[in-house]
């Protein structure tokens, strides 16, 4: 949008001022005294393409907002906003600056009262409604004392805003700017970042800048609260602990607590830990409620959802998602069963030179049975024996449900099986009738290294779920057994982007996002997978052959006798073939001799 230079002069004065509260001092309004003050802090902003949108109550005269834009001298968009103290206006009012904001660069909301119930309703209005976002920065001006103004706390300290308190009482006007710093306990004392006088101007009193950025690094260590669950990389520790309720304190030690203890170095916070009653992700019921962690997060019971969460729309909705942790898509995974003898292992010694003498024998075979099997009932060739055969290697959705036999394992409470119960179309309806058919059993991320071993192993049970979660599975199982008895598919399907989540419009989300990309960029994930997780290439390329010493039974050498009675076969067949030619020959020449003689 060009808004270079534009200004503009919106006056929403939607009904006439109603009740005032008294004036502190003077009739000068608040917004005519505040004018240098704001002039001060606002040129700090260098990018032309800003734009200020000011509301005010409904005390100031159309006349204050000129001498205002003049006195002002600068080149941003203006948008002047008023409304009164009835609720309905103060919505209409954000509604329009809401529409201006979209089009607008660099947008810092002035909010201009000496009424302490309006200010603290449109700040959290403007919270509420989106009209601010992460980025957009926050100015409260007001001759209210810092007493007045507890209520401001929440919502100030979670965005990127300042307050101004001008203070008349030694007969010339001096401002203070205060920053509310985020979580710390209700009633904590807003900290003064800068103080201005007529003839000293404004002066920074820390080392921290305007508009200090308070979510890259908190200056004063909050204490957060991360949701999380247990799954196989990631264990569940239960610490005695007096000082916690019940006299358990829970944590967790494994691929996700390094992320968090990672986040929280950067960031400069300390955690602690809630675990959902369940023990799962989390889906939504008929009500719009959420079960699990999401239900913890949509409670608003935790800072941060540590999953990580797979994206979907559903989610999106309710939480803010940081960068992508991990992008992973479901893969299948199957018992490998038992070590099979090879029956055409006799082929084996046969080298490359004895192959080519073979394949030119035996092309010359396979010419005749084709020849022969063209003329041959379809019957004998039936298909289907081959391919029951090679799809008892299980290598796609399809393949398994195609199996009746094969039980499939999903996540209990996981986007996934919400996914799949809500398809209308293609091959996840047919997962739903499979488990409507009782072809479906639910476990816990915790409850699957029991299943592996019991239902899995055999071969009647197969688990769909992320690679990287599989991959953990086969590591600690080859740990515990010493040899790989699991595959899981090539084929992947619902690829899906994992990240950790936060409280919508959050600026923590914006800030554990930098960290995770540079933990992403510097390979960092990768690595400390492969530390949590080990042996976990071990069972990757396995070979598909392997040789075992052991003596031969007939059972075995079925390869050497189906060869052998081929080879009868076939004889039988030439042989027949010359008998029925000499016959057929000579009857031949005998019809023709008559047909001469006739
Ligand atoms: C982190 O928090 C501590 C405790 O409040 C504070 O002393 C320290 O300065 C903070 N660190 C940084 C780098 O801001």
């Amino acid at each position: 949008m060009t808004t270079v230079g534009v200004s503009i002069l919106l006056l929403l004065t939607v009904s006439p001022a109603v009740a005032q509260l008294p004036r502190p001092h003077d009739s000068r309004d608040t917004l005519t005294v505040s004018a240098t003050v704001m002039e001060a802090v606002l040129s700090t902003e260098k990018d032309p393409r800003c734009s200020f949108l000011l509301l005010t109550d409904g005390v100031t005269s159309p006349n204050t907002f000129r001498m205002l834009k003049k006195q002002l001298q600068t080149p941003c968009l203006f948008g002047f906003f008023e409304a009164t103290e009835d609720n309905k206006d103060v919505d209409q009012v954000i509604e329009a600056a809401k529409r201006l904001r979209r089009n607008s660069w660099h947008v810092t909301v002035v909010v201009v009262s000496d009424d302490p119930t309006f200010l603290t309703s449109i700040t959290s209005k403007t919270v509420r409604n989106s009209l601010l976002v992460a980025e957009t920065r926050l100015l409260a001006v007001t001759r209210l004392p810092l007493s007045k103004l507890w209520d401001l706390q929440e919502s100030f300290a979670l965005r990127n805003a300042m307050l101004i308190l001008m203070d008349e009482t030694s007969g010339s006007l001096g401002c203070s700017v205060y920053v509310h710093l985020p979580y710390r306990p209700q009633g904590t004392k807003a900290l003064k970042i800068a103080s201005w006088t007529p003839h000293r101007g404004l002066t920074l009193t820390t080392q921290l800048p305007l508009f200090p950025d308070k979510f890259t690094r908190f200056l004063e260590k909050p204490h957060l609260v991360a949701v999380s669950v247990e799954f196989a990389s990631h264990n569940l520790i239960v610490l005695e602990d007096v000082a916690a309720p019940g006299g358990k304190r829970i944590t967790f030690e494994g691929i996700m607590e390094t992320v968090l203890k990672y986040l929280s170095e950067g960031l400069n916070f300390t955690y602690s830990y809630v675990r959902p009653e369940d023990g799962t992700w989390g889906t939504q019921n008929d009500k719009g409620q959420f079960s699990g962690m999401m239900g913890v997060m949509t409670r608003g019971e935790a800072d941060i959802g540590l999953g990580p969460f797979a994206l979907t729309p559903i989610r999106y909705g309710v939480v803010d998602y940081t960068y992508p942790v991990d992008i992973a898509s479901m893969k299948i995974m199957s018992g490998r069963g038992r070590a099979e003898a090879d029956p055409w292992g006799f082929l084996l010694p046969l080298a490359p030179l004895v192959w080519v003498a073979l394949l030119i024998s035996l092309s010359g075979v396979l010419l005749t049975f084709l020849l022969l099997s063209s003329y041959l009932s379809p019957k004998i060739f039936d298909r289907r024996s081959f391919k029951t055969n090679a799809s008892s290697l299980i290598r796609s959705l399809r393949d398994v449900l195609d199996d009746p036999s094969k039980i499939m394992i999903w996540e209990c409470g996981s986007f996934t099986v919400a996914y799949y119960r809500a398809a209308e179309t293609g091959i996840f309806t047919e997962v739903a009738d499979a488990e409507r058919e009782g072809r479906v059993i639910f476990n816990r991320l915790a409850e699957y290294p029991g299943s592996i071993d019991k239902l899995v192993r055999e071969g009647s049970h197969v688990i769909l779920e992320t690679e990287s979660f599989l991959l953990t599975l086969m590591a600690q199982d080859f740990s515990q057994k010493g040899q790989c008895d699991f595959y899981y598919s090539r084929d992947g399907f619902l690829s899906r982007i994992y990240g950790v989540t936060g409280q919508k419009n959050n600026p923590l989300v914006p800030s554990m996002s930098k960290r995770i990309l540079a933990m992403s960029e510097f390979g960092l994930y990768d690595h400390w997978r492969k530390e949590v997780v080990p042996n976990s290439t071990s069972c990757l390329s396995l070979p598909t052959k392997i040789t075992v010493s052991t003596s031969l039974s007939v059972t075995h050498l079925w390869g050497l006798f189906t060869i052998l009675v081929c080879g009868y076969i076939l004889s039988l067949l030439v042989f027949s073939l010359e008998i029925f030619s000499v016959c057929f020959l000579k009857f031949v020449s005998s019809s023709l001799e008559n047909v001469t003689r006739a």
